[in-house]
């Protein structure tokens, strides 16, 4: 198979775990300039006080710099559920564009519904810089950088190629964690296999980078793996498992999943590209459907 990029590049990634999500947020950088991109930031949420920090995001703003970087991109892999995005936070102090998949749309109708968000609630993407579409390429420097569609953990979800590296999002989890759940709306089992297929058929010496690990069996965070390491070992999809094997498994594990604890604010913060929604005077407010989710 043929992709955009040239993918004998070897950008330099730097990932910034989070404790509290168990998020792996990352800044790679393109090694023939000082051009990086930040993707999947997290804001620090402590939900019963209702108080936003920001200290994992002036992490990662501390780190670009003292390295002297340059922030060209701010990349959500998708609308994620279990924490908030900081991309307009990092954005007003280092620049960059905020960009996620065009699928987004679909996930602001069904997600602007459940919250009930009114006229005002914009869903055709607009709060976001970019909205990427399959195959589309960008640059990160003189990095070159291109995106698949991965749907089935939600309908917007994509990952981003960048030389030999790629962040699959929650397409998939560290080979002994397997893959992500599916059953959010508008998720879909056998979309995700598909979409499995897809990473997994970039070459099989190609790095990826996970958004989540839970250090399966007690053995300590990881996020690094490669496509080889995936096909082989992966427990839910490596050594061929079939698409009706996976579909099984997926189904019956995510029935018995109980909601992310910050669901309700990581969807209302994160179809809005990371800003907190408002209320008619302009006081920042999360709102709890009774039984909407
Ligand atoms: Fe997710």
């Amino acid at each position: 198979m043929d992709y955009p990029v040239n993918m004998e590049v070897e950008p330099v990634v730097k990932a910034f775990f989070d404790p509290a999500t168990n998020t792996i947020s990352y800044v790679v950088r393109d090694p023939g300039s000082k051009a990086c991109a930040v993707i999947d930031s997290v804001m620090d949420i402590d939900y019963a006080a209702g108080r936003i920090t920001y200290a994992h995001a002036d992490e990662i703003i501390a780190y670009v710099r003292q390295e002297n970087l340059e922030l060209e991109w701010i990349i959500e892999t998708h609308v994620h559920a279990d924490h908030l995005s900081a991309a307009p936070y990092i954005q007003e102090q280092l620049g960059g564009r905020i960009g996620i998949g065009d699928k987004i749309m679909v996930v602001q109708d069904t997600f602007g519904k459940i919250f009930n968000e009114g006229t005002e609630f914009q869903r055709d993407g607009s709060q976001f810089d970019a909205l990427f579409k399959d195959g589309d390429t960008y640059t990160i420097g003189n990095l070159e950088a291109f995106v698949m569609y991965t749907p089935g953990h939600t309908p917007a979800c994509m990952t981003h190629v960048m030389g030999d590296a790629a962040f699959v999002g929650d397409t998939l989890f560290m080979p002994d964690g397997g893959s992500a759940r599916a059953d959010f709306p508008g998720g879909d089992a056998g979309t995700l296999y598909d979409s499995i297929q897809k990473v997994l058929g970039l070459p099989d010496e190609m790095r990826l980078f996970m958004c989540h690990d839970y250090g399966p069996n007690g053995r300590d965070i990881q996020w690094e793996t490669t496509v080889g390491d995936e096909k082989a070992h992966n427990i839910h999809v490596g050594g061929g498992k079939s698409r009706e094997e996976f579909v099984k498994m997926r189904t019956e594990r995510d029935a018995t999943l109980k909601m992310p604890t910050l669901i309700i604010p990581s969807l209302q913060v994160n179809m809005r590209a990371g800003e907190v929604p408002t209320d008619k005077d302009g006081n920042r407010v999360f709102k709890v459907p009774v039984n909407g989710l």
